[in-house]
């Protein structure tokens, strides 16, 4: 990187050419399971930065004097700064940044000893929104975009005994990003969940996905593929099995199917197994559940029998820490959820924690897992098309061993156009190929005739549908004759109806905002949907209400208040206890 003269940053306009090409994408993404990390969680010192000065001026390089020695005015000073605790959403964690949405920098030291000779150092960004820059010690070590899934940078060359990392979070919307620059949801801005340090052989295992052989009870399929094209031998085991079998890995890869008779996994017995991979000096572990899904004709299928998922959608928005869930945040949302009589979850419109489907694994949850191709997204944009199916392969990577995902869903809500199709179409097939095992979605709109046409139908496993009767379109006899003037070849999950409605504002049913029309609301959709054999499942909109710039009714106040609970995730609303009431019903007829 050439050194510039302070000050002649001011004529540069595209200031941003010397980053480019160093973007960090699901290539870079290594298996993280059974490894030890340190954190770099903590105190980082921190500076508001809405003009790119850091880049600019390049702060990261920490120059206090000049080629003749003389001390220079500076811009900065990184022990000066105050500092915020990392990983949070700036806008909770420093009430002046609660609308701020540009560009914040990070820095902070840290001490590095080596343990092994040879081993290479990484560092692994849980999510920060939206793109991601980050130096070590003055260098540039690349970028990531992408507002919900894991960045993964080596620092290896760039590590000295005492270090300076800098981050530069830049939480600017924009048309060309996924999601575009106008969505239902709060943008919350930071470097929000976890970062970790990992410490890795030379060849490690990079990938490691074990699932049941689809359609099968007792077979597992194992595949491996390490940093680099090695060849050798890799050990996979299941002890409780007395499994150990040996994998021949040529050029870096390797796949199995073995023999292993497991207890299969279902959200009433979510049986795990430990399992572990070892491949030279490295190993990885996890802890999986083995189950199938698939569809046939109009049924879902979980482990061979039919089922009907009585869901709920949720985004991730807790009040005092936004987007940044604890582990406290997801058990309290899953376990809510199991309380309304769910089996299912939406984790909607983008990837949540892995913290979710880790505890879904573990309470016996299903979850719809998501990336954030919403409404307007560029797609005759190439750029935008590989953004999108880098998310996509980045989510499927991260969660591919977990038994509870069961749907990816490619999307949310698109105008039915010939790009979108092939846009979609394309995302449909790119998560068919990284991973045989799980059903293909997205959520479709209603046709302007009240039809199911969406053509991207043709090209999913299931059929997401949203639609707001009595809501936004607000004659319910809509309903019916939506599905007998459709007839899908597919399953159908409704995965949005509702209605808004402030916790205690009381009214009659017909008054739209209040607590009764919501439930009124329910009451009228449950009892039509439970109709429909080609309805397989629901994840009515939305668990809790969540902050949505979007939304400035008095009733509202900056909220979407869909929520069957208020904001707080205390206080129900009636609609909660006619959702319970009717999947009460619906479970006692399985
Ligand atoms: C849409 C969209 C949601 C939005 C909801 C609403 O269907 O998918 O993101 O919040 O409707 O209008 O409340």
């Amino acid at each position: 990187m050439e050194k510039k003269k302070p000050l002649s940053d001011i004529h540069v306009e595209d200031y941003l050419e010397e980053y480019a090409g160093r973007e960090k994408t699901a290539a870079d993404a290594f298996f993280t399971g059974g490894r030890e990390t340190e954190a770099l969680d903590g105190l980082w010192h921190y500076a508001a930065d809405p003009y790119n000065t850091c880049l600019r001026q390049h702060w990261y390089e920490a120059r206090g004097v000049n080629a003749a020695g003389f001390t220079l005015p500076l811009d900065f000073d990184f022990e000066g700064w105050p500092t915020m605790t990392l990983p949070c959403c700036w806008n909770t964690a420093a009430p002046e940044f609660f609308w701020y949405e540009s560009t914040m920098v990070f820095t902070r030291r840290f001490r590095y000893l080596p343990k092994k000779a040879g081993e290479r150092v990484f560092l692994r960004v849980g999510a920060a929104n939206y793109a991601l820059r980050v130096f070590l010690n003055g260098r540039y070590l690349g970028s990531h975009t992408g507002g919900s899934t894991p960045a993964f940078f080596e620092l290896t060359e760039a590590l000295q005994t005492e270090n300076r990392i800098l981050l530069t979070a830049d939480a600017s919307r924009r048309p060309r990003q996924v999601p575009p620059e106008n969505t239902d949801w709060f943008n919350y801005g930071g470097v929000y969940r976890e970062l970790e340090l990992y410490r890795l052989p030379g060849t490690f295992i990079r990938e490691f996905f074990v699932r049941l052989k689809p359609g099968s009870t007792d077979r597992l399929l194992i595949s491996l593929r390490l940093s680099d094209p090695a060849e050798g031998e890799a050990v996979f085991s299941l002890p409780e099995k007395g499994v150990e079998a040996s994998l021949p890995v040529s050029g870096g890869t390797a796949e199995a199917e073995i023999p292993c008779p497991v207890q299969l996994w279902t959200p009433e017995a979510p049986k795990l197994y430990d399992v572990a991979l070892r491949f030279g000096e490295d190993r990885a572990e996890d802890r999986v559940g083995f189950r199938d899904i698939r569809t046939e004709g109009l049924q879902i299928l979980l482990n061979g029998k039919p089922l009907f998922l009585r869901g709920v959608s949720c985004h991730e928005d807790a009040p005092e820490r936004g987007k940044a869930l604890t582990e406290e945040d997801c058990e309290q949302a899953i376990l809510e959820a199991k309380a309304l009589g769910c089996n299912f979850m939406r984790l909607a419109h983008y990837p949540h924690t892995e913290k979710m489907a880790l505890l879904a694994d573990r309470l016996g949850m299903l979850l719809w897992e998501e990336i954030p191709v919403y409404w307007a997204v560029r797609f005759s944009d190439g750029a935008v098309y590989a953004e999108a199916e880098n998310q996509l392969s980045e989510l499927i990577l991260r969660d591919r061993n977990r038994a509870s995902v069961i749907l990816w869903s490619v999307g949310n809500e698109n105008a039915d156009t010939d790009e979108r199709f092939s846009f979609m179409s394309r995302l449909a097939a790119a998560a068919r190929e990284r991973d045989g095992s799980r059903l293909i979605t997205a959520a479709c709109m209603v046709s302007a005739d009240n039809r199911i046409a969406d053509r991207l139908a043709e090209v999913l496993d299931v059929i997401g549908l949203n639609e707001y009767f009595g809501w936004y379109s607000p004659d319910l006899r809509q309903l019916p004759e939506l599905f007998a003037r459709s007839r899908p070849a597919k399953p159908v999950i409704i995965s949005e109806f509702g209605a808004d409605a402030l916790f205690g504002h009381h009214g009659t049913a017909e008054d739209k905002g209040t607590v009764e029309c919501q439930a009124e609301i329910y009451r009228r959709q449950t009892a039509e949907l439970a109709k429909i054999p080609c309805v397989r499942g629901m994840t009515p909109w939305i668990l809790y209400d969540f902050r949505c710039p979007r939304r400035t009714h008095p009733l509202q106040g900056y909220y979407n208040r869909k929520g069957l609970v208020d904001a707080d995730r205390r206080r129900r609303k009636p609609a909660w206890y006619v959702l319970r009431d009717f999947y009460e019903k619906k479970k006692a007829e399985e």
